[in-house]
């Protein structure tokens, strides 16, 4: 079972300025809370606890006033600062000691995930011994994606970077199952002309071993990137109509440890006490009338 996650919540954001010159992206708001709650939702929903939060050099206090050390949530929370956007698989180069001798899940900060059967699925795909998972999604502009090509035993066969010919319509998303040695193949990667590491090239070498497989996320998922400011507004109204209408929240962090049985309702009432008088603390309130 991969019982650790990184989440890779730096970046400059530059495609959503100015609204990322004063605050990193993942702290702006998707709907009712901070961007940063969904990925985390995700790795929390795979059942994983022990979790490293990459963050750009200098915004660690930002990021510790909404989430500090886990505790709140039966969790643990470190961090560690990137001091550049150095490409995605520099998180397996800062992580190196958080790692261990682990195998590790890893998810972009700005990535939302949403769909039946979720949590399932990825507890499904913590089961990864050997080798490399990646989850891909069918979208409708593959040349604005990293996309892959796949066998009928989900084995991929081949990735490539923003195609602009038609190749496949499976997008690689921003969630990703490694084993152990994701830390060696990471540091033993150069920056390409960008001058970044690049995702593509760490998983080429899985695939070039036969080792890189792929879990889709079928028709009744939605999987979102809000990378840009038209995308930030289209997931915020996403969520605003499935809470609305369902009266469940996504991604509330207290409701999944609590529903995990990490947290009891002493801890749901701090969490009340902290957030204060808003729509987020009234849905904690029911919560624990209903568990009353
Ligand atoms: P990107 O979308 O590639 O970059 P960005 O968020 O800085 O945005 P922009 O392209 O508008 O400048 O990054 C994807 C996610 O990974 C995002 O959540 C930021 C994070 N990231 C890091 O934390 N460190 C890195 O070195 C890179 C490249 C990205």
């Amino acid at each position: 079972m991969i019982k650790k996650g990184i989440i890779l919540a730096g970046g400059q954001g530059t495609r959503m300025s100015p609204l990322t010159k004063a605050v990193n992206k993942q702290l702006l708001p998707v709907y009712d809370k901070p961007l940063i709650f969904y990925p985390l939702s995700i790795l929390m929903l795979a059942k994983i606890r022990d979790i490293l939060i990459i963050v750009n050099k200098g915004q660690l206090d930002q990021y510790k006033k909404i989430l500090p050390n886990g505790n709140n949530l039966g969790i643990k929370i470190t961090y560690k600062e990137q001091d550049k956007p150095r490409g995605l698989p520099d998180a397996f180069i800062l992580g190196e000691k958080f790692i261990g001798k682990s195998n590790v899940a890893m998810i972009l900060g700005d990535n939302f995930f949403y769909g039946q059967n979720l949590s399932s699925k990825l507890m499904q795909n913590t089961k990864l011994k050997n080798g490399a998972k990646i989850v891909l999604h069918k979208v409708q502009k593959p040349e604005a994606f990293g996309v892959a090509k796949i066998k009928s035993n989900n084995k991929i066969i081949s990735i490539k970077e923003k195609p602009k010919k038609f190749f496949s319509d499976l997008a690689i998303t921003g969630l990703y199952f490694f084993d152990n040695k994701v830390v060696n193949y990471a540091k033993r990667l150069k920056p390409s002309k960008r001058n970044e590491l690049e995702i593509v090239d760490l998983l080429n070498i899985y695939r070039k071993k036969n080792k890189l497989t792929a879990d889709l996320i079928g028709r009744g998922g939605a999987w979102l990137d809000t990378g840009s400011i038209e995308d930030f507004y289209k997931t915020s109204a996403f969520v605003s109509a499935i809470e609305n209408r369902q009266g469940l929240k996504i991604a509330c962090l207290e409701e999944i440890a609590f529903n995990s049985g990490w947290i009891n309702k002493k801890q749901i009432n701090n969490a009340v006490n902290f957030y204060g008088n808003c729509d987020y603390s009234k849905y904690l309130k029911r919560l624990l009338k209903i568990h009353k």
